[in-house]
């Protein structure tokens, strides 16, 4: 990280260190998980996870603008589309994103963002935390902070354990609380169709649910990554993937949801090659071969009154980058 050098005087100081342009246009991508293992919570609640990221074409778009001189450190946010579900105050996530870098590299310059979402509201597709990661990179951009990808990845695991997979974008294996992420080699492309849900579920519910149901047996622990998985997203063979797809918490999801189960299992009787949660859900994620099949789901789901949307996405994307 590098820091700001003061400047004696004279009559016309070097301004603070700044990118030059106006405003920088960042996109970054929602997620699914291809594997998600979970094990016992530790003292601190969290819970360790082996998990497979794989970025969506959902991509959640930051526009931060630079402000006209003022006093005081001004952060501010506004949706494209306003929505009552997200909120534009410091409980946003790209809102304490832009605060923490300021203070981390120690910027006293405000910004306004401008957020266009895309990916579903409290799905389990990690929006807000793609929205929180082209946060940062929009601000780093914007006031010149010159932060690596390292020190970035390192404040996006203070903001949330999703944050730093949006960073890196693509396809990447996550440890510890998810945050520790690490790219994965990936070939093709898949094809995936979204069922959305109405109301969204809370990610602490989930994981509550999860000790809840495993209480009664042995701690579960963390299982890794198949060799069988990462061997399929070698290959570029989703027919291969589709028969390892895994979530830990999909029975924990389904519990609190039991209708998730008949979202499921219809898009598999209409010819998905696996359907399950996408992370703690409740947003089904359906793997299928081509755009037939896409068309084929879609049209069982959207008649079946189960889910409130449906959408096709093809996967890999790149993480969060610097668009305009
Ligand atoms: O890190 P983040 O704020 O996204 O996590 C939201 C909540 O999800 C946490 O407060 C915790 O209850 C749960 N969680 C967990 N174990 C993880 C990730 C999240 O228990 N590895």
């Amino acid at each position: 990280m590098s820091h700001l050098h003061s400047v004696p005087c004279g009559p016309d100081p070097a301004p603070p260190r700044s990118g030059s342009a106006a405003s920088v246009r960042v996109e970054a991508p929602g997620k699914v998980n291809l594997f998600l293992s979970v094990g016992a919570p530790g003292p601190d609640g969290y819970h360790p996870l082996t998990t497979v990221f794989q970025a969506v074409r959902l991509i959640e778009t930051i526009t931060a603008r630079r402000q006209p001189s003022q006093s005081r450190q001004d952060i501010t946010l506004t949706l494209e589309e306003p929505d009552g579900a997200v909120p534009t105050d410091e409980a946003n996530l790209a809102v304490r994103a832009a605060h923490l870098l300021a203070r981390a590299a120690g910027v006293s310059e405000g910004v306004d963002l401008l957020l266009r979402k895309r990916v579903p509201v409290a799905g389990g597709m990690a929006g807000g935390s793609a929205d929180a990661a082209a946060a940062l990179v929009a601000c780093n951009a914007l006031w010149g902070t010159g932060l690596g990808p390292g020190e970035l990845a390192a404040l996006a695991a203070q903001l949330g354990a999703d944050v730093p997979f949006p960073l890196i974008g693509s396809t990447a294996v996550g440890h510890g609380r998810g945050d520790l992420v690490t790219p994965l080699m990936a070939r093709g492309t898949y094809q995936w169709v979204i069922a959305l849900q109405e109301r969204g579920l809370s990610t602490p519910e989930v994981f509550r649910r999860f000790d809840d149901l495993s209480g009664a047996g042995p701690a579960p622990s963390t299982q890794e990554v198949p060799e069988a998985m990462t061997a399929a997203l070698r290959a570029g063979d989703p027919r291969a993937l589709a028969a390892h797809l895994h979530n830990d918490l999909q029975a924990a999801a389904l519990d609190l949801r039991p209708e998730l189960a008949g979202v499921i299992a219809l898009a598999e009787r209409a010819g998905a090659l696996r359907a399950i949660v996408s992370g703690s859900g409740p947003t089904v994620v359906a793997l299928v071969q081509d755009a037939a099949c896409a068309q084929r789901v879609r049209r069982a789901l959207d008649a079946s009154g189960l889910c409130s949307r449906t959408l096709r996405v093809d996967a890999p994307v790149a993480g969060a980058r610097v668009v305009g």
